[in-house]
């Protein structure tokens, strides 16, 4: 239960346990992992989950494990099994009872079963299409059988017994030493320790390395982990001056990413170009399926948190696929994208623990510009946040005056132009309004149809060489009545005739503004959430790590 609760980054729809012991194996589920304390579970092999749910509802019976027609084999899996259907239909004598593509992996397994498990589970993994890492006991056994493909699974070694998990954090005070199962190998646990098989079942030695202590995190005196990690940006900033990877290159740069860490790759775009090298950022779901041409010397970089999005990860291996060099700029340094990834950048920017990006953007955006510039660009950025996160109580105040609009619209342009798209994203994640960020000079060619007393329409509008452009895209849309709140520069008294709020923000190089105003965003969308009584930090139908395609 400890470790499932570390996990819960990957999901936290419903959670279950399933334990064997003298009376056979016991399952206890539930929508709640705090609840599966409430009844006891005896016996010393056992296996855990928590779901985020792609097939099937949340519910009860779709949670894991799953047990077989007998009640003698239960299964945890994460993945998807594409050919679940088909699958499905051919086992005619089982009886099924969730809705899950997982729980045809368990009826396979009983189907092959004649008394040896591993073996069993090796055959039902041959007819899978999709992905997975599984845990499976079986009634009386003391083993645990686990294998993976294309989704993390770490073994570990500890005092009397043997773990596994898809991330060694949920090992800590457990295990002494861990290591990661290749791909499609099966190994099989026990109280004597652990052996591993390859995908032929030829049994095989793997290496074991210290388990390190990863740092941990607590809310302290915040009331949520979120607006603690919006105040710890000026401090992360400061980290990364010690930064020294530059990144030179005649070749061209791909900086692919999801969700969050895309806004950042974007920014990386505009600003590696500035220094005229030739970048696009991609989305990683589009980029691991496009076809284009590769040239010497194209570099490509993974910009993520957790450093296992599945998308991230699926199109930097088909970037090494393509012979390209890779590069991962990620947070957490075990993450299978940094041990995948030839250089590994760190944005040190500690756990991240809300489910909205916060400290791990910025910390990307600085170290991008670090990576581009040196870290010389960056000095003045801790304490401009700091003169930002002074002025909670203001942005916290227009949060409140604006938490009743219908529609949002984030409207920015170059460097700013993705901070609209970021801002857009953080407010309707953890406030559920709908919102859209757009480049500005696009709102006439429709977004601006949306435009009525009801649409709140916040505006990035510093004074940069696009600032006059954005004064005029701001009229548009105040002569349509909607309610603008400009992000404008201290001193910028004219803004005030056009906008009907203003939040102003410390002047700082051009180029700097974008880990300003990322922070304006921030706040914004928490004093929103909050003042609508969201569940900020675990927001509905979302998890942390999204380790799904
Ligand atoms: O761990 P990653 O940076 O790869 O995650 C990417 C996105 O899933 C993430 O940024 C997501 O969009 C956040 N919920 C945004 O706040």
């Amino acid at each position: 239960l400890e470790g499932l609760r570390t996990l819960q980054y990957r999901g936290y729809d419903s959670a279950g346990i399933a334990v064997t012991g003298k009376n056979g194996i016991k399952t206890n589920r539930s929508l709640v992992l705090a609840d599966l304390s409430k009844k006891t579970l005896e016996g010393t092999t056992g296996i855990g989950h928590t779901r985020w749910a792609t097939k099937g509802e949340v519910t009860v019976e779709n949670a894991h494990p799953f047990m077989d027609c007998k009640k003698e084999i239960a299964l945890v899996h994460n993945g998807t099994i594409d050919n679940y259907l088909e699958i499905r239909s051919s086992l005619k004598n089982h009886k099924f009872n969730s809705e899950t593509d997982s729980e045809v992996i368990l009826h396979l397994i009983e189907d092959n079963y004649s008394g040896d498990l591993k073996g069993a589970v090796r055959k039902a993994t041959d007819r899978l299409k999709g992905t997975y890492a599984m845990g499976v006991i079986r009634k009386g056994s003391k083993e645990i059988i686990v294998t993976k493909k294309e989704k993390s699974l770490v073994l570990g070694m500890g005092k009397n017994q043997a773990l596994a998990a898809s991330d060694s954090v949920a090992m800590a005070g457990k295990a002494d030493r861990i290591a990661y199962l290749d791909e499609e190998d099966l190994a099989v646990l026990s109280p004597d320790g652990i052996r591993v098989y390859d995908k032929s079942m030829k049994e095989k030695t793997l290496e074991f390395e210290k388990l390190s202590e990863k740092e941990t995190a607590t809310k302290g005196a915040y009331k949520h982990y979120m607006l603690k990690e919006i105040m710890e940006q000026p401090e992360i900033i400061k980290r990364l001056f010690e930064e020294k990877m530059r990144l030179r290159t005649p070749g061209r740069v791909f900086l692919v990413a999801c969700g969050t860490a895309y806004h950042a790759a974007l920014i990386g775009k505009y600003i590696l170009e500035k220094d005229k090298i030739e970048a696009s950022a991609e989305v990683a779901s589009e980029f691991r399926y496009r076809e284009f041409p590769v040239k010497e010397n194209d570099t490509f970089m993974a910009i993520s948190q957790s450093g296992e999005t599945a998308d991230t990860l699926a199109a930097l291996r088909q970037a090494k696929k393509l012979g390209m060099k890779t590069i991962a700029l990620v947070n957490v340094p075990t993450s299978i994208i940094a041990r995948e990834a030839d250089i590994i950048s760190l944005t040190r920017a500690g756990p991240e623990i809300s489910v909205a990006s916060t400290k791990a953007f910025t910390s990307q955006i600085a170290a991008l510009y670090s990576m581009v510039w040196g870290t010389k660009t960056l000095k003045q950025v801790p304490d401009k946040i700091n003169m930002i996160l002074n002025k909670s109580d203001e942005i916290k105040r227009l949060a409140i005056r604006y938490k009743d609009c219908k529609n949002f619209l984030f409207i920015g342009r170059g460097l700013n132009y993705p901070i609209a798209l970021e801002g857009a994203l953080k407010l309707k994640e953890i406030t559920y309004i709908h919102a859209e960020g757009y480049p500005a000079g696009e709102m006439k060619h429709g977004p601006i149809a949306m435009v009525t007393p009801e649409t709140g329409i916040v505006a990035i509008a510093v004074k940069d060489k696009l600032h006059e452009k954005m004064v005029s895209n701001i009229s548009e849309v105040k002569a349509r009545k909607g309610k603008v709140l400009a992000i404008a520069t201290e001193g910028d008294e004219e803004i005030k005739h056009y906008a009907t709020d203003v939040i102003y923000i410390p002047k700082i190089d051009e180029s700097q503004y974008p880990l300003l105003t990322a922070v304006v965003m921030q706040l914004f969308a928490y004093y929103t959430a909050d003042a609508l009584g969201r569940e900020i930090d675990r927001p509905r139908n979302l998890a942390k790590s999204v380790t799904v395609e």
